[in-house]
């Protein structure tokens, strides 16, 4: 039912430099498959096929990831390379591909409001690409599409985190509706532990109902001098709009070296066809 699906990609990935200087933190492998590539797959799993991409300068290779290679497809045409194509290949056919750009860092409300020429007047799915998670059964953007069919309203997916590191997040205030599901009464953007009220953090998962772009456009900047769309869902959430959904699955942050490894570390042991 929901169709589309908005990438912000247009951060400067800082915490992987020199990596990410002129590469695209999406594009770093998780063994042998680029972060944006599982999520993409995870969007269409989903049924979200119509894929937007909030870029920015030095993310070409993105674009190019999700096109035909007829050099490459050429040169290991016959060959069993060709197998290793197929997963893309296979993407690239059912979805179609848009892209804007985001000229400034404006953080991540603004990155949104910048995909708006892309998403138009329907609810949609937000991906972040650097959060790669995996559904036990169904993936996590799936579980929240289902959701969406019950509560049409916006959906924020949460983990519980140490309280020490609440800083790092977007922090939930909620009324448990059962052991998943909260109705979100507040959330504060990188709270400190002692003004953070709870230790629910929401990741880089959301169903957004449309009327967000409204609020965005009259948000104020807020912390770190960003449009942050913490802000514009407490809006939301003040009208009893969005739902935080405790997923079931795992997340790994791959943003950072320690959760990219960890994430290489998982994948291989999940993942890796192993000999004989
Ligand atoms: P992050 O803060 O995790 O990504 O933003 P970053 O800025 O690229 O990384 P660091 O902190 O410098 O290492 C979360 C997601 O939102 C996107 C990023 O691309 C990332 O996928 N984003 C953030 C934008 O597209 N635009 C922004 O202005 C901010």
């Amino acid at each position: 039912m929901i169709k589309k699906c908005l990438f912000p990609v247009a951060g400067y990935g800082t915490r992987f430099l020199p990596a990410t200087k002129a590469m695209p933190k999406e594009m770093l492998p998780i063994l042998d498959k680029p972060l944006v590539q599982y999520a993409v797959e995870e969007a269409v799993e989903a049924g979200m096929t119509d894929i937007g991409f909030v870029t920015g300068r030095g993310k070409r290779a993105i674009e190019d990831h999700f096109d035909v290679s007829y050099e490459l497809e050429h040169q290991i045409a016959g060959t069993g390379k060709e197998k290793a194509l197929e997963g893309i290949r296979q993407l690239i056919e059912q979805c179609t591909f848009s892209y804007t750009r985001q000229i400034e860092m404006g953080g991540l409300g603004d990155a949104i409001l910048k995909g708006r020429a892309l998403v138009g007047d329907e609810p949609f799915g937000v991906v972040l690409a650097d959060d790669l998670c995996f559904g036990n059964g169904a993936g996590v953007l799936l579980q929240m599409a289902r959701l969406y069919r019950q509560f049409r309203c916006s959906i924020v997916a949460i983990e519980e985190v140490p309280k020490s590191e609440t800083r790092s997040y977007g922090v939930i205030a909620g009324e448990a509706l059962s052991d998943r599901l909260y109705r979100v009464t507040d959330m504060v953007e990188k709270p400190a532990p002692e003004d953070a009220p709870s230790n629910f953090a929401i990741v880089g998962r959301y169903i957004l109902t449309p009327d967000i772009f409204q609020i965005l456009e009259r948000t104020p900047v807020g912390k770190n001098g960003e449009l942050q769309i913490t802000d514009a869902l407490r809006e939301q959430a003040r009208e009893g709009c969005v739902i935080a959904y405790r997923f079931d699955g795992r997340r790994i942050d791959c943003g950072s070296v320690p959760g990219f490894v960890e994430a290489t570390n998982y994948c291989y042991e999940r993942f890796f066809p192993k000999e004989g």
